[in-house]
């Protein structure tokens, strides 16, 4: 019998108060993932993790982090990459400061309730609809030879992995609000169509949600060669490709998109003298290699203890797979509940 199962009986014959104090479902459920297709970089850290980490820390939510590597077969991949890269994330997480104890951490494909769950969602979804994402667009310009169902699918999977613990609040990057906007869609139409009381989840924003590419154009992503900083850059790795921004001025002393980076990344890594490197930068006395070092020192001085506790757990794989097998565990026991009442809804059982 499930957890929630065993409190409801329990609670028909006690008091409210016990009501209060012991179901769990009373916290605001939380879901989020990232793709296993690297290791995570500065912009995942800023856009995601940071708001993972925010929502784990307040004892109002219950929170659910996963390794998003079913999502990994929608785009081309290289198999020994995946096997690693949906270990890694779950490493990086930790070493972020994401906590077994806290939050529940896991591999997206160990619990296959996702996917079962994906393909009777499918059901309330048209392919014109799927088709005409921009973020679907955006993939088949950028991969024209693998336009694949589970391309075409990708939203439906996402809609799945939140709505399988019904959460209601999702961490994520500014750039996935299409695919919530899916996920929100689903709900309305399942519950709706066959009485499911899924909520529709809304996005959490984090601060530095908006972190931009290296290279002055866009923003930073994995896709992007050269765009970005990982986690485990070395401090003269991150100086040099800081450096790297470009900085070339354009007459008229109009801000170019690698200037406005660097001005970004100055707010968010060093907000108390972000506003002297612009004044400096108006009165045209600023040398970029200053506030280039200034900037990398300050990201270097963030990631490091991410590193450090990074080496812990590298030495520990015995800890890790407990981690993983334990999170999966927990997971299964909500999402299997979900999954019982939309076959029973749908009329599978
Ligand atoms: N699409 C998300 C991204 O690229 C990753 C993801 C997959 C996700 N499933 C999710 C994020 C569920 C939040 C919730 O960043």
């Amino acid at each position: 019998m499930s957890l929630g199962k065993v409190f409801l009986l329990h609670c028909n014959r006690s008091t409210h108060t016990v009501i209060i104090s012991y179901n769990k479902t009373m916290k605001k459920r939380v879901l989020s993932g990232i793709r296993a297709t690297g290791r995570l970089h500065l912009g995942n850290y800023l856009g995601a993790v940071k708001g993972m980490l925010d929502l784990q820390n307040d004892p109002e939510y219950e929170t659910l982090y996963m390794v998003a590597d079913v999502h990994t077969l929608t785009t081309p991949f290289n198999v020994e990459e995946l096997r690693q890269n949906r270990r890694e994330v779950i490493i990086d997480y930790l070493a972020a400061g994401l906590d077994p104890e806290k939050s529940v951490i896991f591999q997206q494909s160990e619990v296959n309730q996702h996917l079962e769950l994906s393909f009777y969602l499918s059901s309330v979804v048209t392919m014109a609809q799927m088709q005409h994402l921009p973020t679907f667009k955006e993939k088949i310009k950028q991969y024209p030879q693998h336009v694949t169902m589970a391309l075409l699918n990708y939203p439906i999977l996402m809609a799945a992995d939140i709505l399988v613990y019904k959460a209601g609040l999702v961490p994520v990057g500014l750039d996935q609000e299409p695919h919530l906007e899916v996920a929100r869609e689903i709900a309305r139409k399942m519950n709706a169509e066959y009485r499911m009381d899924f909520p529709e989840p809304k996005r959490y924003v984090t601060e530095g949600e908006y972190v931009p590419s290296l290279k002055g154009e866009g923003k930073m992503g994995k896709s992007v060669e050269g765009s970005y900083i990982n986690l485990t850059d070395s401090l003269d790795e991150i100086r040099r490709k800081v450096r790297s921004i470009p900085t070339a001025t354009q007459a008229g002393g109009e801000m170019t998109g690698g200037l406005k980076a660097l001005f970004s990344f100055a707010d968010l890594f060093l907000p108390d003298n972000g506003s002297s490197f612009k004044e400096k930068f108006d009165a045209g006395t600023l040398q970029f290699v200053e506030i280039k070092d200034a900037v990398a020192e300050a990201i270097f001085d963030a990631v490091k203890p991410i590193q450090e506790k990074r080496k812990e757990l590298e030495s520990n794989p015995e800890y890790i797979n407990k981690v993983v097998s334990e999170g999966a565990e927990k997971a299964r026991k909500i999402a299997s509940q979900t999954v019982e009442e939309v076959r029973e809804k749908m009329g599978l059982a």
